[in-house]
């Protein structure tokens, strides 16, 4: 692949990434270069992605079992990396994700205890070979204060309906991710005003651009 980037957003549920992705596009329309930035999002990003996207978080009547689940993320994913993520990267394009594998290993691997981070990440490996994001901004809110400022009014899909105890785990998955591979990481203190969070956010994508061989 030649030099695209790869940005990814990641955190817990309810801990304010939307708003945090939403903010930085609309950064990104006021830039000069925005037509080298591609927006995607997991599960979902191509047409049959976003099908498993409404069987994953909408379809209850048959709710998936812990390894379809898995199965069902991993083959959004696979979809997603060979038909926009891999082309768009060989183009030069900065690429922005709202989730990516991180996602897995906290939700799949911590929460669900299907597999253990290792093979996990093995699974991934699969799908991307050597590729990893650039830069991932990880929004770090404990599960009970997040959940508390959601809300209470909003539906809840399927993995937002699951217990406190769950979302624990996808909080601790995100510990270990983050300081495993801390290089790639900005970790912000999602309890910080929405404006203060997005200003951290910008900063840190002009710099990395500034830093890369990528000319915009
Ligand atoms: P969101 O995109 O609105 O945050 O919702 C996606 C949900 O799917 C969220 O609860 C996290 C979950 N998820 C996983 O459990 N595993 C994954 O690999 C991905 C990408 C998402």
């Amino acid at each position: 692949m030649k030099n695209g980037l790869f940005i990814t957003f990641e955190g817990g549920d309810a801990c304010g990434k939307s708003t945090q992705v939403k903010l930085f596009k609309e950064y990104v329309a006021t830039r000069k270069d925005k037509d080298d930035f591609v927006f995607v999002r997991e599960p979902g990003g191509t047409g049959l992605g976003e099908k498993i996207r409404e069987l994953l978080l909408s379809y209850e009547e048959d709710s998936p079992v812990p390894k379809a689940e898995l199965l069902l993320f991993l083959a959004s994913r696979a979809q997603l990396f060979e038909k926009v993520i891999s082309p768009a990267i060989s183009e030069g394009k900065i690429v922005v994700a709202d989730r990516f594998y991180d996602s897995t290993i906290a939700y799949q691997g911590f929460a669900r205890e299907i597999f253990d981070a290792e093979e996990i990440l093995k699974l991934n490996k699969l799908i991307l070979g050597k590729f990893k994001p650039n830069l991932t901004f990880y929004l770090k809110i404990k599960p009970e204060i997040a959940f508390k400022r959601k809300n209470s009014g909003e539906n809840l899909d399927r993995m937002e309906k699951e217990a406190l105890a769950f979302h624990q785990k996808v909080y601790e998955g995100y510990q270990f991710i983050s300081k495993k591979e801390k290089e790639r990481f900005v970790v912000l203190d999602a309890t910080k005003s929405i404006e203060e969070l997005h200003n951290e956010i910008v900063a840190s994508v002009e710099n990395l651009i500034k830093n890369s061989t990528k000319k915009v």
